[in-house]
């Protein structure tokens, strides 16, 4: 096991030197090049190879056409203040239905939460969606004083978050107004992936709390699940009796939308120990017999993945 360290030393010591040298490695809050031919092609990949179903049966859309809206959305707005105004016509162009029970909303679980949902085809998050997904990883901000109306590419733009110095972002507009769609978007079922390591488990200023719940429908969504993954769990009691859970199922409750919380439900365990199998919380795997739900094995995958744990857990055992 020591070596295994002492390459994540390595890493970590040229990961740190590699940021610094920025000139060259396009990094975290620098706006993407070739935005027009990334945002055309993700479109056409996503209705091409991500979700092609659901565009067979609906249409396929023009993503030149889609580019042009996403670009007219942002163009000559002040980069710190951009309106939502101008995303009516992206929205509808991106727009497809979402199937029934699929919705997975979520805070705090970045990038677990997109391998949990699988790419839309175990739950749909806001970026399995085309109207998220072709914003998901990119930057680009709105410049008023350029000639393009957008900031160019390798310049610095601010994130999707409020800071005092900078009110709303394009980036921000973006998710925004997405997060708003994807809400009104749900029926049936909802799930909110949650993370009991950040405190409070369910925050009133998040986009969760602030785009999404008040729009969920409840004449479309009649039960809302938090699945909260709880890495280091004690014996003391589940996450679920949180009190910042309270305030959530309460606000569902007034919408008349039942709640239900799962504390580390073994599908959401599996899949996460598949990369980090060291984690306190993947020993409850090793238990058969463990009161949380039992996934059906007939899926044969994540039974080898099972099978692949109980062995690595058992080695690691006998280190
Ligand atoms: C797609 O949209 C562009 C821009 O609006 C337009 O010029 C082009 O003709 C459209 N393509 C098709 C196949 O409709
Ligand atoms: C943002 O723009 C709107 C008009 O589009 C204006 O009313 C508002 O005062 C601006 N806010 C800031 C913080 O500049
Ligand atoms: C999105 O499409 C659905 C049908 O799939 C429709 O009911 C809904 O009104 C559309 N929403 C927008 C904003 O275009
Ligand atoms: C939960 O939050 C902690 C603290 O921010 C973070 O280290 C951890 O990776 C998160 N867990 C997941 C599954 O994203
Ligand atoms: C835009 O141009 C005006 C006048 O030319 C200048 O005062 C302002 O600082 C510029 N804003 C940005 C964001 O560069
Ligand atoms: C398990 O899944 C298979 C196919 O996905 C299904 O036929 C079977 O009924 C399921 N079993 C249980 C116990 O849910």
């Amino acid at each position: 096991m020591k070596y295994i360290w002492c390459i994540k030393f390595f890493v970590f010591i040229f990961a740190h030197v590699d940021a610094s040298n920025s000139d060259s490695c396009q990094s975290y809050g620098i706006s993407s090049a070739n935005l027009r031919e990334v945002i055309i092609g993700k479109c056409t990949f996503f209705q091409e190879n991500i979700n092609h179903d659901v565009f067979c049966e609906e249409g396929f859309r023009n993503c030149t056409q889609i580019w042009e809206s996403f670009k007219n959305s942002f163009v000559h707005q002040p980069t710190c203040n951009v309106s939502l105004d101008k995303m009516t016509e992206y929205i509808s162009l991106t727009n497809h239905s979402i199937p029934p029970n699929k919705n997975m909303f979520w805070e705090n679980v970045y990038p677990f939460v997109s391998r949990f949902t699988n790419q839309g085809q175990r739950y749909v998050s806001v970026s399995d969606t085309l109207t998220g997904y072709i914003g998901d990883a990119v930057q680009w901000c709105s410049d008023d004083n350029s000639t393009t109306g957008m900031t160019s590419s390798g310049q610095t733009c601010p994130g999707f978050e409020t800071t005092p110095d900078c009110y709303q972002s394009a980036q921000r507009a973006f998710w925004i107004a997405v997060s708003k769609h994807f809400a009104q978007s749900a029926s049936g079922e909802v799930f909110i992936l949650l993370n009991s390591s950040v405190t409070p488990i369910f925050s009133l200023d998040t986009y969760f709390a602030v785009y999404e719940l008040p729009h969920i429908a409840n004449n479309l969504v009649t039960k809302a699940t938090v699945l909260l993954i709880t890495e280091n769990p004690e014996e003391s009691g589940s996450k679920c009796e949180d009190s910042s859970l309270t305030k959530l199922s309460q606000k569902l409750k007034e919408k008349q939308i039942q709640y239900f919380c799962i504390e580390n439900r073994r599908d959401v365990v599996m899949t996460f120990c598949l990369d980090n199998p060291e984690a306190k919380v993947c020993d409850m795997l090793l238990d058969t017999t463990s009161g949380a739900e039992i996934v059906n094995m007939s899926n044969v995958n994540m039974f080898i993945a099972w099978v692949g744990l109980v062995i690595f857990k058992l080695l690691s055992k006998t280190d």
